[in-house]
């Protein structure tokens, strides 16, 4: 089975990656610059064919995007290149050579709101961010597809990306002064929960799509004293807060992306992680850094 992992050298490509390679899978990598085997623009459908025409693969995983939510709201023809076109180009080409070529799309828990443990009907977009990443999920859904929505955190192996923990590890052992947020409530997995979760999903190809987040998601603030007291860090520095408190925020974010998995668990077989259980996990990784 070839695997095309398109976006590899991004935050969570870097962790995918390797985690593909240790199990056995032929991946070739592709990114936009550098860090890849494969190097192409994936919203320009000439590039975007050529490299798929050249791999051939049996799979693909789709990791590209354009994740900065404030770029996307003021810059909407960008968020539509990177989310969207590129995806409709990865389908264009699994249509027009009429091959077996499944794939697995990465989406986002951004497109829910509203208080709820959201199952997969409940959208609510409320950015540009959100809706075209929505808008890329129906272009997945044209051809044989298993759309992942999800958010995730870990220890970073991108050197130009920092992950949400990485943050919170450096502000805490620095004892900068710094907010988390009480409104804002999610439930994302350990990038090394959700690699393993796309090997299942690559090797079962369920089609469709499905939350894949931890189970009891919590507020982001309780989230990080969680990680800094399983790290034993002060917590002196760090203050609650709402984010009608704060002026840095420039695009509204969505106060409740708590996702339920349970069509995930259903359809692959499995019982995924309570954020609590992650929390943990993910604090190993940087023991060896504190
Ligand atoms: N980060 C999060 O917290 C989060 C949460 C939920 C869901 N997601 C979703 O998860 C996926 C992966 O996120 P991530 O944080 O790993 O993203 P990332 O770090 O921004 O990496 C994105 C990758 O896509 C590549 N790329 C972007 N535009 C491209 C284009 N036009 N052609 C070819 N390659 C292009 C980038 O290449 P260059 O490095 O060369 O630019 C990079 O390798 C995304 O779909 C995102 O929406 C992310």
């Amino acid at each position: 089975m070839q695997i095309l992992l398109m976006g590899s050298a991004g935050l969570l490509g870097s962790t995918l990656s390797p985690f593909l390679s240790s199990r056995g899978c032929d991946v070739k990598t592709h990114s936009r610059s550098d860090g890849a085997q494969c190097l192409a623009d994936l919203s320009d459908p000439r590039a975007a064919n050529e490299l798929l025409g050249k791999i051939q693969p049996d799979v693909i995983i789709n990791l590209v995007g354009l994740t900065d939510v404030d770029l996307c709201e003021v810059q909407p023809n960008q968020a539509y290149l990177q989310n969207v076109r590129s995806v409709e180009n990865i389908t264009n080409w699994i249509k027009q050579e009429k091959i077996s070529c499944h794939l697995v799309h990465i989406s986002t828990d951004q497109v829910y709101d509203g208080a709820n443990t959201h199952t997969e009907e409940l959208v609510t977009l409320t950015n540009c961010y959100a809706f075209s990443k929505y808008a890329g999920e129906m272009a997945a859904a044209s051809v044989p597809s298993t759309i992942l929505r999800t958010n995730f955190f870990g220890r970073s192996h991108c050197a130009k990306r920092l992950s949400l923990t990485d943050w919170l590890f450096r502000s805490l052992s620095n004892k900068d002064s710094i907010q988390v947020f009480d409104d804002v409530l999610f439930s994302p997995l350990a990038m090394s929960t959700l690699s393993e979760m796309i090997e299942l999903s690559i090797r079962n190809k369920p089609i469709g799509v499905f939350n894949l987040g931890s189970h009891d998601g919590m507020s982001k603030a309780d989230f990080a004293f969680a990680f800094a007291d399983e790290l034993n860090l002060s917590t002196r520095e760090m203050k609650r807060a709402t984010t009608d408190q704060v002026a840095f925020i420039k695009t509204y974010r969505p106060k409740d992306m708590r996702m339920n998995s349970v069509k995930f668990e259903n359809a692959l077989g499995v019982k995924l992680p309570t954020l609590r259980d992650e929390i943990k996990r993910v604090a190993k990784e940087y023991h060896e850094v504190a």
